[in-house]
């Protein structure tokens, strides 16, 4: 595993556009796993500005509300669309999401998988952290499940993701997510965390030990990790 600390959120973005921009000039038909979130947004921003070529990109979102209309501003595939492939010259039949509308989530979830296994897996998956330690939607559990599926949301992260949510609206309590198997196939895994809120949860990733109740701390596993952070979400390692 490899660490960054860097000293705030601009740094941080900055240094993980440049590792995703020399994967992606190294590989110009790269398969790309993309989190949403706050976290990753300045380095999308970073990213839109190299002007690379994105044209032979394949990009997977990692998650999605469930249920969530697509036009809902705040449903991962608005956000990943608003934030950075609007803005970059990626092909949109290239461009990967889970429908949040779909009437029958566990074959949206297959379906998903099969395009990911159509195409060689993922060679690199850029991730956030959740304040509980979770990964795309991947929640802290007993078990924790290999492939793309629907799960239920804690009551964590329920009441962490109602600030983004209208008052009158209802937060949703089910997710689609990547699954974990899918996740630690990728070739190699950027893993990002700023702000003092994720300092317990990036603490538990380096307390040597791992733990299904922090899906992160898996991470430890995978042959080719980079976790870039910025000194507060650093701060109790
Ligand atoms: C969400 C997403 C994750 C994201 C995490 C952290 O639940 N499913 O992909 O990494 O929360 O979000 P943020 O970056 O806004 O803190």
């Amino acid at each position: 595993m490899i660490k960054f600390v860097c000293n705030d959120y601009n740094e941080m973005s900055s240094l993980a556009s440049e590792i995703i921009a020399g994967q992606i000039v190294g590989k110009p038909d790269t398969v790309l796993g993309l989190a949403t979130g706050g976290t990753p947004i300045g380095t999308y921003m970073e990213l839109i500005k190299k002007r690379l070529d994105f044209s032979k990109i394949a990009i997977f979102n990692i998650g999605e509300y469930y249920p969530i209309s697509n036009s809902n501003t705040q449903s991962n595939r608005f956000q990943l669309f608003d934030s950075f492939i609007n803005k970059i010259n990626a092909k949109r039949e290239n461009v990967h999401t889970l429908n949040g509308e779909a009437a029958d989530p566990n074959s949206e979830c297959e379906n998903f998988d099969k395009k990911i296994s159509h195409m060689g897996g993922l060679d690199m998956v850029v991730l956030g952290i959740g304040l509980n330690g979770h990964i795309g939607f991947n929640e802290p559990a007993e078990r924790l499940i290999l492939s793309c599926h629907l799960g239920d949301l804690t009551a964590r992260t329920i009441e962490e993701h109602a600030k983004f949510f209208d008052a009158d609206e209802t937060v949703p309590h089910k997710s689609m997510t990547m699954g974990m198997g899918t996740i630690f196939a990728a070739n190699r895994i950027v893993l990002l965390a700023n702000g003092a809120n994720k300092a317990d949860a990036v603490s538990q990733k380096f307390s040597g030990v791992i733990t299904t109740t922090c899906p992160a701390t898996l991470l430890n596993l995978h042959h080719d990790v980079t976790i870039i952070m910025d000194k507060a979400a650093a701060s109790k390692i």
